[in-house]
């Protein structure tokens, strides 16, 4: 196994270090997603008889859904180096110039939030990816000459939460593209069952399957609620986690039944009581709540689509029947 080098700063300390404990780190650890897995296991295999790199893979989709894990599963998986950086973290195309002209043959260099690349920046990992070429410009002005220097074939793995802000050019360079979707609760159901194996605590069916549904089809939320209700568990039980503590634990947080946060409920309550359960544009919403679309159209909506509360039409958002009864408004017969 090779070693794992964060090359800049990881993009969220705080956050890894809570999740290391649990971070999935294999194939047999990481559950859902399975056509994704079968596309990427098929992907790596083929590249290991090969003996080269795999191509370059972009992970898309809301956050805490896996991208982060199945970059570094993919790493371990091709016994591979691989180096963490960020679109932020690259200001100048020397930056990503350094990093890129000192991998080696089968290194994977892992990109988070690579929508933020700098436009200068994106350009010189155009060829990069492509031939495997960095074109440094020497010198200024009329005397000003480019030199090619050729690279080792390495993967780029690029994560994002906003594909839309991705440029078609860089698009169009990653080879295998996956857009990860929410867990369903069965799935998060035994990403729990894991998380509490390792952790050592002892928690029963009916707690597993409300933390399951509350967790907003998002691994990472699972994660977060199981180590709440340990940490309650331990405080006002005996440490075992039982149905009773699991609701008392859940009620304290920030989570409903259906696992909406509370911007999710902003967002529904602006739509039924502020424009009538719509049609309304996006951009409207997000004035009312004073958000941004983007945070709205890639944190929001995509959770509340897929439970069927909204519905996406030409003329904007409306909130659909179940939204109401969601929120005990009730629903106006003549819509
Ligand atoms: N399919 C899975 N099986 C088991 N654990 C998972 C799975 N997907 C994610 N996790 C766990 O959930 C946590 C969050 O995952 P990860 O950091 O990979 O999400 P992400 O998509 O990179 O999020 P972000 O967009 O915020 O960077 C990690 O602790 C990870 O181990
Ligand atoms: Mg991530």
């Amino acid at each position: 196994m090779k070693k794992i080098v964060a090359t800049v700063e990881d993009v969220n300390p705080e956050e890894e270090k809570l999740f290391t404990s649990l971070r999935a780190s294999s194939w047999d650890e990481f559950h859902g997603q399975e056509t994704i897995k079968t596309a990427l296991q098929i992907a790596i295999a083929a590249a290991q008889k090969r003996e080269e790199a795999i191509e370059h893979v972009l992970f898309y989709g809301p956050p805490g859904l896996g991208k982060t894990t199945l970059s570094h599963i993919i790493a371990r998986e091709m016994d591979a180096t691989i180096k963490i950086t960020s679109g932020p973290a690259l200001a100048r195309s020397g930056d990503l110039a350094s990093i890129l002209s000192n991998l080696e043959k089968g290194d994977v260099l892992f990109i988070d939030e690579i929508h933020r690349l700098h436009k200068t920046v994106e350009e010189t990992l155009y060829s990069a990816m492509e031939d495997y070429a960095l074109d440094v410009v020497l010198g200024k002005g009329p005397s000003a000459r480019t030199l090619r220097i050729d690279l080792p074939q390495f993967t780029i793995i690029g994560a994002t939460t906003r594909a839309g802000m991705l440029s078609a050019p860089l698009r169009d360079r990653f080879g295998v593209i996956h857009r990860l979707e929410f867990y369903k609760p069965d799935e998060l159901g035994i990403i729990i069952r894991g998380a509490a194996t390792k952790l050592n605590v002892i928690l029963d069916e009916l707690s597993l399957v409300e933390i399951a549904k509350r967790a907003r089809g998002t691994p990472r939320i699972a994660l977060k609620l199981l180590k709440r209700v340990r940490d309650y568990a331990q405080v006002k039980g005996t440490g075992a986690i039982t149905f009773p503590l699991t609701q008392q634990a859940l009620s304290l947080l920030d989570v409903d039944t259906m696992g909406l946060d509370p911007l999710d409920m902003k967002y529904l309550a602006a739509i039924i009581k502020k424009h009538k359960g719509g049609p309304v544009g996006i951009e409207t919403i997000a004035s009312t709540l004073s958000e941004d679309v983007g945070t709205l159209e890639d944190m929001v909506e995509p959770y509340l689509l897929q439970l069927g509360f909204l519905q996406r039409t030409s003329r904007g958002r409306v909130a659909t029947q179940s939204a109401y009864e969601h929120l005990g408004i009730t629903y106006p017969q003549q819509k």
